[in-house]
């Protein structure tokens, strides 16, 4: 009988198993949200997912590797370059979160922002993090090589709805003691309705395009598959009934 369902509706019940947005995996916090950050720095990853009544242990792993912490919060107190790398989290009843991307830098100044793919009206805040909080004054925020921000004491850049403008490459510099220091640079990307294209030819979705040419195989596979059936048992039931149709030339 399963050959008789029409095809769109075998298309619906095979898409129905694609990985879209799953409400029942773990996701995994930083706490604060940097995800690049200076050595030395404190750190607490969260995992966010539901527990089974018994069981409150949660499953970490680091660069793929499971970690001896069990509990909700893994808590990096002084961060060293090896904690840099991606964060996997699992609790009782939630399937393995996606990865979070840590960096642990050794620099003075370091850039950080909470998301660097931002879009068109979201807002954009930039910190100037210097290595164990060493006050830094003069601070200034620079994009594209231009000076846009100035603090004599360093504050947050912050830009309340980001524009399609507000794209580009961002450090911050200022004075540590006498030093004058520079941090890296750093990209960040504001999409639009009409930008979405160029940000995903950076980032090209291949399991989505071998998805999409799968079904439509599947599709036009089906297609064929259902109409070859229909036609044979149309068939069969004409012969048995014993009439058959013909169809009257001109
Ligand atoms: C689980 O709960 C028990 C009792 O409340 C507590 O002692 C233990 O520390 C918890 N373990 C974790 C991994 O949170
Ligand atoms: C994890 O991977 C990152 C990036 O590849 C690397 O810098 C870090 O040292 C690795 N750490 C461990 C403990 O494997
Ligand atoms: C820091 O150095 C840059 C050039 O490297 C210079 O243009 C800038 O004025 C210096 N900043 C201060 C506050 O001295």
């Amino acid at each position: 009988m399963w050959q008789l369902l029409p095809p769109a509706a075998l298309l619906l019940l095979v898409s129905a198993d694609t990985p879209a947005a799953d409400p029942s995996k773990a996701v995994v916090l930083l706490d604060p949200p940097w995800n690049r950050v200076l050595k030395n720095d404190h750190v607490a990853l969260k995992c966010q997912g539901d527990y089974r009544v018994e069981d409150n242990s949660t499953k970490w792993w680091h660069n793929g590797t499971r970690i001896s912490s069990q509990t909700s919060s893994y808590i990096i107190a002084d961060a060293k370059v090896e904690d840099s790398g991606e964060y996997e989290c699992q609790t009782g009843l939630s399937a393995l979160s996606d990865p979070v991307k840590l960096e642990v830098h050794i620099d003075w100044l370091l850039l950080q922002a909470t998301k660097w793919v931002v879009n068109v009206g979201e807002p954009i805040q930039l910190k100037c993090h210097s290595w164990k909080k060493t006050p830094v004054v003069k601070v200034q925020y620079f994009q594209n090589g231009r000076g846009k921000k100035y603090f004599h004491q360093n504050s947050d850049f912050y830009i309340p709805e980001a524009k399609l403008e507000h794209s580009g490459s961002y450090f911050c510099r200022g004075i540590i003691g006498t030093k004058n220091e520079s941090s890296e640079s750093v990209q960040i990307i504001v999409q639009g309705p009409g930008t979405s294209q160029t940000v995903s030819s950076f980032f090209p979705p291949w399991h989505q395009i071998t998805f999409c040419l799968v079904m439509g195989l599947v599709f036009v596979v089906d297609t064929w598959l259902y109409f070859s059936v229909q036609r044979h048992l149309q068939n069969s039931e004409e012969w048995r009934n014993g009439k058959v149709t013909w169809s009257k030339g001109p």
